[in-house]
């Protein structure tokens, strides 16, 4: 940027001596020569005002872009959770467009390259009668535990982990304790393997510890009116309007193992005071949006909109909603159309704090990735039949069947085959706009991808530090 601007006010400079070599001149140039070192210090002060106010990471500030392995000598060591959490709020505070751009060709979290090799090993495994299905360490094959850790120090609750897979293992001989049991908290963010997981919940829990309406218990939850009566609540998979108390003792009161908290965001400061593990998953924001346009949509289930355009303009409740379900921040729509340094700085912090949550998560899944996330799974939670992950499950399928010959889910090419593309579907210009409003969902999917790969590759390390 100083490079450019001095080049442009330095060139006419130069022209002007070049063109009076006579003495006569030789006073006008001494006025040009101060007028324009004038001005250049003028702008060199501007410059350093706008640098300085505005939060825009310069390239020292960024630590090692590179992952594990590929660290330049010399360059700042992103070792740990702390490096990691300053990088990614570096990221967030750049501008949407330059933020897509750094991701796609930095890849600081490494999982772009990793989306390519794995579709890359499922094709060559195709190709030779293989079935990636059958290969669950795929990924360890193209992925090994990298010395900078974004999930070190560990800040899971493991000895709530533990408690869940005891009483999974004591299920079918020793009654439940009711009164010290843990349950799973599921986040479910809408289209990105919410009924997937719940079905894997099905497949493992004791049918009696399931909540029957799509893993959410506060279907079945009533309050006390101000007349006195009992009255069901009007939504499912709404969490926030319950205190922790009425929550524990909802789900103890009827032995349910899971909660899934589909419609409202994650309260950190009082959530992670539960007895519960902690499960989501993601998925790449553009799909999750557009699959959310498809279901509600063009599959008609209670949305008027056709035009994705004028739906998108209509749904600022989703834009970046990733970020805004797990740092709780209200109104994240607004912060994602505005330019304000204030606003933008505000982003980068929710974006932190949506991290910080994160890493305390217990199993932190993602759709593209499920059918290499089977034993990850058994060891977290202490299911057994994980097959589920491999089979593709829509909800209210029933409504709308597909014809789309992806019923089962042959890993990360099944789910980019079934998903419509956000290339293809949207015009340019829409897919320009939505990608910018979803940058700080982009930015929060890498690492949690991250996240899952290093858990994935790493766990028997965890295992022993347990
Ligand atoms: C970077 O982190 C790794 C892993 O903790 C450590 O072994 C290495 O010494 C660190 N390097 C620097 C330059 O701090
Ligand atoms: C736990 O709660 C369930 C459902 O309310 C009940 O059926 C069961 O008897 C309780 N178990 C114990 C040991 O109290
Ligand atoms: C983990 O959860 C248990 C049970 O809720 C709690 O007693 C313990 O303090 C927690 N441990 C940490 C490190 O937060
Ligand atoms: C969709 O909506 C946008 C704005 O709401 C409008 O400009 C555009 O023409 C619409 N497209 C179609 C195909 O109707």
């Amino acid at each position: 940027m100083i490079m450019h601007v001095t080049r442009r006010r330095g060139r006419p400079l130069l022209r002007q001596q070049q063109r009076s070599q006579s003495k006569s001149k030789a006073f006008f140039i001494t006025v040009i020569v101060a007028v324009c070192s004038s001005l250049i210090a003028f702008y060199y002060f501007a410059l350093t005002v706008v640098l300085f106010s505005y939060p825009v990471p310069n390239d020292s500030s960024l630590p090692s872009l590179k992952m594990a392995g590929k660290i330049d000598e010399g360059e700042q060591n992103v070792s740990d959770y702390a490096g990691w959490r300053q990088l990614v709020v570096n990221l967030a505070r750049l501008p949407p467009a330059s933020l897509l751009q750094t991701l796609q060709t930095e890849d600081p979290f490494g999982v772009r390259e990793m989306e390519q090799k794995i579709l890359q090993a499922e094709e060559n495994l195709d190709a030779s009668g293989g079935n990636a299905l059958n290969n669950p360490r795929l990924l360890e094959g193209l992925f090994s535990c990298p010395t900078d850790r974004i999930t070190l120090p560990d800040q899971r609750n493991h000895t709530l982990a533990a408690q869940l897979r005891r009483q999974l293992a004591d299920a079918q001989t020793i009654p439940t304790d009711n009164s010290s049991m843990a349950f799973i908290f599921f986040q479910h963010l809408r289209k990105a393997g919410g009924t997937n997981f719940c079905t894997l919940a099905q497949a493992n829990l004791p049918t009696a510890h399931v909540p029957s309406y799509y893993c959410m218990p506060d279907y079945y939850w009533k309050r006390k009116d101000s007349k006195g009566s009992h009255r069901p609540q009007a939504c499912a998979g709404c969490l926030q309007q319950w205190s922790n108390e009425e929550i524990l003792s909802n789900m103890r009161g009827r032995s349910h193992w899971i909660a899934g908290n589909e419609w409202d965001r994650f309260d950190a400061t009082r959530y992670f005071e539960l007895p519960a593990v902690f499960v989501t998953s993601f998925r790449r924001p553009l799909h999750r949006a557009l699959s959310q346009f498809r279901f509600e949509c063009v599959e008609d289930r209670g949305c008027k909109y056709k035009n994705i355009t004028a739906w998108w303009e209509h749904r600022r409740d989703l834009y970046n909603v990733y970020t805004a379900t797990f740092s709780d921040t209200p109104r994240m729509g607004r912060l994602a159309l505005s330019q304000s340094s204030k606003d933008m700085e505000q982003g980068a912090q929710a974006l932190g704090n949506a991290l910080d949550t994160l890493l305390r998560y217990h199993l932190v899944l993602n759709m593209e990735w499920l059918a290499y996330a089977g034993k990850l799974v058994q060891s977290v939670l202490g299911f057994r039949d994980t097959s589920v992950l491999t089979r593709r499950v829509r909800p209210l399928i029933s409504q709308h069947a597909r014809q789309d010959g992806q019923d089962h889910n042959s890993g990360a090419r099944g789910i980019a085959k079934a998903s419509w593309l956000p290339e293809d579907y949207l015009s340019p210009q829409q897919y320009l706009v939505m990608s910018e409003n979803l940058a700080l969902d982009e930015l929060l999917t890498d690492a949690a991808q991250r996240i899952f790969l290093e858990r994935v590759v790493c766990h028997m390390d965890d295992h022993e530090r347990r």
